[in-house]
């Protein structure tokens, strides 16, 4: 190493040296670039399949005359209609730049260096980054065995040093999720010190589940709630997220929030988004639809999908091994799933729900693959 890298590596404190940069899905130019294949379909990000509402896209390509100007900081807009639709105050609600953005601004608002933060395994990992950038202790805990948040052990391992608890409803890359009784259950538990992250990128696909508890009927006063436009109203090209929480808990992130983002033209995105009730009831039942198809597909080829409730599948290859074969091979056939490595789940991947052309196009790719995926890794056929 250089004198120069040398000297920089002592600006940089621990915990943010040992952090992995976080990997994305294989975006569509690249698997175009690399293996010439000339039909994509992406299945690793959790995307709208059906693409953004033409409304959003109206609104804004009508904004784009308007980007010599800041925008209004205050996002006045989008927080009265959000407000509206949840009943809620203004004063309750933040934004920022995706979901992400907003978990940044809870790291740098109540999380210090040596403050210990309790989350399962195998769930989001852009939240251990962020927690980990500013040098956040993570204590996780093991899924229960039907891959869901073991909140019995999140609550007994709760101590005076726990400063945030993140509950990530539906688990991504699980998608399965806690229950009201068990969401009632970790409240009882839950000293007022002590923060609650509910992160609910994916709630309105598992809005109206059984047993779903949907933050919004609860009021906690050290509960925030955070859900994004990137998923269901299909614009994470765009980010833009919001939460919403106690007065208190907003102002103080509303201090550390860097003031324009989101920027303008996610800001009117979101606006048509929201107006757009048609879109989003196309988007979640196409992802019912499919589903049930992939969940079929799936459990005939002898997989064990993990039942989701979100708009994508978990599902068990055996070994780390067996992912990366299948996720190759699969590249091959133009179709990028998601491998779980990085969540600490190397013996499983994920597929994203897509259209039904997309679906198609898996499980043709899948019916090439898996003949000689079965033999090598020795599968019942
Ligand atoms: C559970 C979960 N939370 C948050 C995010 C990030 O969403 P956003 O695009 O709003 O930052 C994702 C994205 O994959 C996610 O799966």
């Amino acid at each position: 190493m250089s004198e120069i890298s040398d000297k920089v590596q002592t600006l940089v404190p621990d915990y943010v040296r040992s952090l992995q940069v976080y990997q994305a899905g294989k975006p569509i130019e690249e698997l175009t670039r690399e293996r010439g294949v000339k039909k994509v379909s992406k299945l690793a990000s959790n995307e709208n399949p059906l693409g953004p509402s033409p409304y959003a896209i109206r609104e804004m390509t009508n904004a784009l005359w308007d980007v010599h100007r800041y925008p209004d900081m205050h996002a006045h807009e989008v927080k009265s209609s959000l407000a509206k639709m949840y009943k809620l105050k203004k004063e309750n609600i933040i934004l920022g730049n995706g979901s992400e953005g907003i978990m940044g601004y809870i790291a740098r608002a109540f999380i210090q260096p040596g403050h210990e933060i309790l989350t399962s395994e195998n769930t989001f990992i852009g939240f251990y980054i962020i927690a980990r950038s500013v040098g956040a202790k993570l204590k996780t805990l093991p899924l229960t065995t039907d891959y869901r948040f073991d909140v019995k052990a999140i609550a007994k391992a709760i101590n005076e040093k726990t400063k945030v608890i993140y509950i990530c409803n539906p688990n991504n890359p699980t998608g399965t999720y806690i229950t009201k009784t068990e969401f009632d259950f970790l409240m009882e538990h839950v000293p007022p010190h002590v923060l609650v992250i509910l992160d609910e990128a994916y709630f309105e696909f598992a809005k109206g589940k059984e047993d779903y508890p949907d933050s919004m009927d609860y009021r906690y006063d050290n509960v925030i709630t955070l859900r994004t436009f990137s998923k269901a109203y299909g614009l994470s090209g765009i980010r833009i997220g919001y939460g919403f929480g106690h007065e208190d808990l907003i102002a103080n992130l509303t201090k550390v929030k860097l003031p324009f983002e989101p920027g303008l033209i996610a800001q009117k995105g979101a606006l048509g988004a929201l107006s757009d009730k048609p879109h989003l009831s196309r988007t979640i039942t196409n992802n019912n639809r499919r589903y049930e198809e992939t969940y079929e597909y799936l459990k005939n080829n002898k997989f064990n999908p993990v039942r989701s409730v979100a708009n994508f599948i978990c599902f068990k290859t055996g070994s780390e091994a067996a992912s990366m074969y299948l996720f190759d091979k699969l590249l091959d056939h133009g179709v990028i799933i998601r491998m779980l490595k990085a969540n600490e789940m190397p013996e499983y991947v994920r597929v994203s729900l897509g259209t039904k052309n997309e679906m198609r196009h898996f499980f043709r790719a899948m019916d090439a693959v898996l003949p000689e995926y079965n033999k090598r890794f020795g599968r019942p056929v």
